[in-house]
């Protein structure tokens, strides 16, 4: 996620029993440049893989630029064809790419040719509500040899506050024969027993709850094998910050990342909004432990 996914972050996912994290979605021309933000972006550690690089493009020659930079440090490269951000999709990346489903398969053909790194494609349901065409997009993820497909049950359109369309997912989990990593509006351990039987998914991706609550993998994970599980404390979502914070300053992403991770992680605290208001005003790590008291 973006401007979410840190290694630091993703190592506390890992930690908490998540089986695969992704960077951020990068761009192929930033990477294939050598850009030195995007390149600071690209964080990924020996230590925390498996892990996947995004990439988000639609220039099949940056693409496969940005693969020889990135390969021999990924277990996987995923394409994003889902941000639905205008300033992505006016630049014909990804939604944008739901509409030119032959285009996908150009990238996932171009990125296999030049590595055997596995490739992974995210979509959401289709475009718009007249235009669902996630099975389509799977069943050539499929032909073109991607190891799986995440689906996340959205629109291009879709508002933000509306319901996960679940169905959809299902759909593609019957039409392909790949994994299929089911995405959107998981935000308990319960959810995911649904989403894992309403869709016949092989995976769940989870994104903003993880944002919240990095310990949610374990909760998953207990509530699938034994039936139950820990709640978080307050206690706990201080203990969980702090440990990305100790993580943090090890490897020194930008400030803006640290703070958003204090602001998200106290959510759901009593007097948390208050809380929020004032880490948001901080603008170092010894402020945050300040406020923290960590
Ligand atoms: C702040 C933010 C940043 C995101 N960045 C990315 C991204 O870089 N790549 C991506 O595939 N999805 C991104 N997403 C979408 C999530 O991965 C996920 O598909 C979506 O939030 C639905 O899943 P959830 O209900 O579990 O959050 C982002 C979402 C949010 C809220």
């Amino acid at each position: 996620m973006y401007e979410i996914t840190d290694v630091s972050f993703r190592l506390l996912c890992k930690k908490y029993g998540a089986g695969l994290t992704f960077t951020e979605m990068l761009s192929p021309m930033a990477l294939a440049r050598g850009n030195k933000s995007t390149l600071r972006l690209f964080d990924v550690q020996f230590k925390e893989r498996p892990v996947g690089i995004q990439l988000m493009g639609q220039n099949v020659e940056e693409i496969k630029k940005a693969i020889k930079v990135v390969e021999n440090k990924v277990d996987i490269i995923d394409f994003n064809f889902g941000c639905p951000v205008e300033n992505i999709v006016k630049q014909g990346a990804g939604a944008a790419l739901l509409k030119r489903p032959e285009k996908i398969r150009e990238i996932i053909r171009a990125a296999k040719s030049v590595t055997k790194v596995p490739i992974s494609i995210k979509i959401r349901s289709g475009w718009d509500k007249k235009s669902i065409n996630a099975v389509e997009i799977a069943k050539i993820a499929e032909e073109e040899g991607c190891c799986f497909i995440t689906v996340h049950g959205k629109t291009k359109t879709q508002d933000r506050g509306m319901e996960t369309d679940w169905e959809i997912i299902k759909q593609v989990k019957e039409n392909v024969s790949i994994p299929v990593v089911g995405n959107g509006g998981v935000n308990s351990p319960e959810d995911a027993k649904r989403m894992f039987d309403k869709t016949g998914c092989d995976y769940i991706m989870v994104g903003r709850e993880a944002s919240r609550n990095p310990y949610i993998f374990k909760q998953i994970n207990d509530y699938l094998q034994k039936g139950d599980y820990k709640e978080v404390t307050k206690k706990d979502k201080i203990k969980f910050f702090k440990e990305y914070l100790e993580l943090a300053e090890r490897y020194q992403p930008k400030f803006r990342y640290i703070k958003y991770h204090a602001m998200y992680m106290t959510k759901g605290i009593k007097g948390g909004k208050e809380l929020r208001l004032r880490l948001s005003q901080t603008k170092d790590i010894k402020e945050i432990r300040k406020i923290l008291q960590i």
